[in-house]
């Protein structure tokens, strides 16, 4: 599918000279963001993924239906201070910022394997952080799936050595 004909480009947002990939208009058409999720679990199955882990707030929205239709859970990456319970936390530098993200320490059992899952690899920070949580808990890397990657900020050089799935590249 075309998925790019959905995907609404906002100038100059959230900062002058970005060009932010809205994927709001993707998710709005039911049948095409069906389809992304479901290319998305083809993906995890292939790779043999156990469980989903995805950051907020974006992850969220792609990685729980696919976590969903393969009734495997679900474990929430997030900025700090929003988990309840005992974490883990890693820093991590933004296209445009700087941030902790945190995971409950017990959201992965040693030797899972764990495919991460977010809208966007854009400088590759996010995803960096995310896989470095994981593997700190004792999980398998297998695969990280994004909807979109953005191929002239080079987040692909900070996953070297992992298999990645994006569903639609901007050059
Ligand atoms: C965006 C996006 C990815 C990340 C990608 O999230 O959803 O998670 O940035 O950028 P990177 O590859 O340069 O790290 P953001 O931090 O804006 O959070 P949000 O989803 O909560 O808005």
């Amino acid at each position: 599918m075309d998925y790019k004909k959905h995907i609404t480009i906002v100038e100059d947002w959230p900062k002058e000279g970005i060009q932010f990939k809205d994927i709001t208009t993707l998710m709005d058409d039911g049948k095409a963001f069906k389809s992304a999720v479901d290319e998305i679990v083809e993906y995890a199955k292939k790779v043999g993924a156990e469980l989903v882990v995805g950051p907020e707030a974006r992850g969220f929205i792609v990685g729980c239906p696919v976590s969903y239709a393969l009734e495997i859970g679900f474990a929430p990456v997030r900025k700090e201070g929003k988990l309840p319970r005992e974490t883990v936390k890693v820093d991590y530098g933004l296209e445009y910022g700087k941030d902790v993200l945190t995971i409950h320490k017990d959201a992965i059992k040693p030797g899972q394997k764990v495919l991460v899952v977010d809208d966007l690899l854009a400088t590759g920070g996010t995803v960096e952080a995310t896989i470095q949580l994981v593997e700190e808990l004792g999980g398998e890397v297998v695969g990280c799936a994004f909807l979109i990657e953005l191929a002239y900020l080079n987040g692909r050089d900070k996953l070297k050595g992992y298999d990645i799935l994006p569903l639609m590249t901007y050059e």
